[in-house]
């Protein structure tokens, strides 16, 4: 793999100020930010007097704790507009999460808030690995999804070429790919599976494409995938963190130098890991669910949001700012199976590390009598879809799921492609265990 590294002069004087300035910047950032909110969004001065604080009572950054917490049902019981901080005339554009159940959540930016978050995708691209005159396809989906828009703009500000190609239609991605020759991808990391099989099924070598550098994120993969698709691509596998209610893509991203966790940019962003159930703040390296609190939004505050995000802040390495570790699982996506707690991405490990199997599967979750269980749908390779082999994967898979995450699970090998193949974001888990 080819050494992207970039140099010192290449990155923003904020990347590698000292802890000091980044914190003096982040105390003012954050006065500005809490006023704005508490002025311009009747929902947050309502809860800052039910509470008792006032913007005015923040002195330092530590008390961000007395002020109450923002959730996800605030944008949908304020549907569509009502949390926005500017008159509805000043949103440049809107983009909205689709959801599960119930209303869409929708987001709005000012131009300076889409000026912020190109800079902050150049600078998250900049630290995959890419730089100005790099051609990049992006696969994230456009359209009311923030990561194809998202990444549009921060590819066009890093000064690099976009082929804004969006989700599906994979056997065109391969040969746009082949023909365009670009040096990074953008795209789930779900989605980048489904076109390495493509690559499989023309009998094409992946190794032999043009890219570098994947910039991977939208939902979470383990560093067993990360290992998976560099050594399928021969290129660096670098993540990509963000929310839409916080910004979109680029709210945080990896290093390629040390691939170590992404680097929240904390100048635009002030994390805090919280334990879910009191709300408390916990110490730096203690895990919990992550809250942010925007510091230059001006279309849409979001104070002490709760991401549900599952993870714990870290030390600056390759630049001064905290990293947030992997996320390796949300509050939502946890499986509590007869008292064991169980995430996706640890079946996503177990799967990875068997052999025989391919990289893809889903967690379906049914009852078994009264109680929860749980199935594992994977595949066989093409070259070990023998019975025998079969066999010997489910044994194997069923096990390392015993040994590594204590529950028992019955685990059914298909044929290659029997599992559903992601578009964009992967469905991990069924759950038909209906009501109670
Ligand atoms: O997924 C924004 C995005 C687009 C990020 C493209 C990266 C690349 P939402 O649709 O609002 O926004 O979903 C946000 O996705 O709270 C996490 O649970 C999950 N997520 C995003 N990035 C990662 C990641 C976009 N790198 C939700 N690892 C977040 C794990 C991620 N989970």
């Amino acid at each position: 793999m080819k050494d992207l590294s970039p140099r010192k002069d290449e990155l923003e004087p904020i990347e590698i100020a000292s802890i000091d300035e980044i914190r003096s910047t982040q105390l003012e950032r954050l006065k500005w930010s809490l006023n704005h909110a508490y002025k311009n969004v009747p929902m947050y001065k309502q809860r800052f007097d039910a509470a008792g604080v006032h913007p005015d009572d923040l002195q330092s950054l530590s008390d961000l704790a007395k002020f109450p917490f923002s959730y996800k049902n605030d944008l949908r019981d304020n549907y569509p507009f009502g949390l926005l901080a500017v008159p509805r005339q000043q949103i440049a554009r809107l983009h909205a999460s689709s959801g599960t159940t119930g209303k869409p959540t929708v987001v709005g930016y000012t131009k300076g808030d889409i000026d912020n978050w190109a800079d902050l995708m150049a600078r998250s691209l900049r630290a995959s690995g890419l730089r100005a005159g790099d051609l990049v396809h992006n696969a994230y989906g456009y359209g009311l999804f923030t990561g194809g828009l998202g990444a549009h703009y921060g590819i066009e500000r890093l000064g690099a070429t976009v082929v804004p190609m969006s989700g599906g239609q994979t056997e065109k991605q391969v040969g746009l790919i082949t023909d365009f020759q670009p040096d990074g991808i953008m795209v789930t990391p779900s989605y980048m599976l489904n076109i390495l099989e493509q690559y499989h099924k023309l009998g094409m070598d992946p190794r032999e494409s043009s890219l570098s550098v994947g910039v991977f994120g939208a939902e979470p993969w383990t560093d067993a995938m990360r290992k998976e698709v560099e050594a399928a691509f021969d290129m660096h596998a670098v993540d990509i963190y963000g929310l839409s209610e916080i910004m979109g893509p680029g709210v945080a991203n990896e290093c390629v130098e040390t691939k170590d966790g992404p680097v929240i940019w904390e100048d635009h962003f002030y994390p805090e890991v919280i334990n879910p159930e009191t709300g408390e703040v916990v110490e730096d390296g203690e895990l919990g669910e992550l809250v942010f609190t925007t510091l230059t939004k001006e279309g849409l505050p979001m104070i002490r949001y709760r991401t549900r995000d599952l993870t714990r802040l870290l030390p600056g390495t390759a630049r001064s700012m905290r990293r947030m570790e992997k996320i390796t699982g949300r509050s939502d996506d946890m499986i509590i199976l007869r008292g064991v707690n169980v995430f996706p991405s640890q079946v996503e490990e177990q799967v990875l590390a068997t052999g025989g199997l391919a990289p893809y599967y889903q967690i379906e979750l049914y009852k078994s009598g009264r109680m929860d269980a749980m199935r594992v749908f994977v595949e066989a390779t093409p070259t070990a879809a023998d019975n025998l082999s079969k066999t010997a994967s489910a044994r194997m898979l069923t096990k390392h799921i015993k040994d590594m995450i204590g529950v028992s699970v019955e685990v059914i090998v298909g044929e290659p492609g029997d599992v559903e193949r992601s578009q964009g974001k992967a469905k991990r888990v069924v759950d038909n265990r209906g009501g109670n």
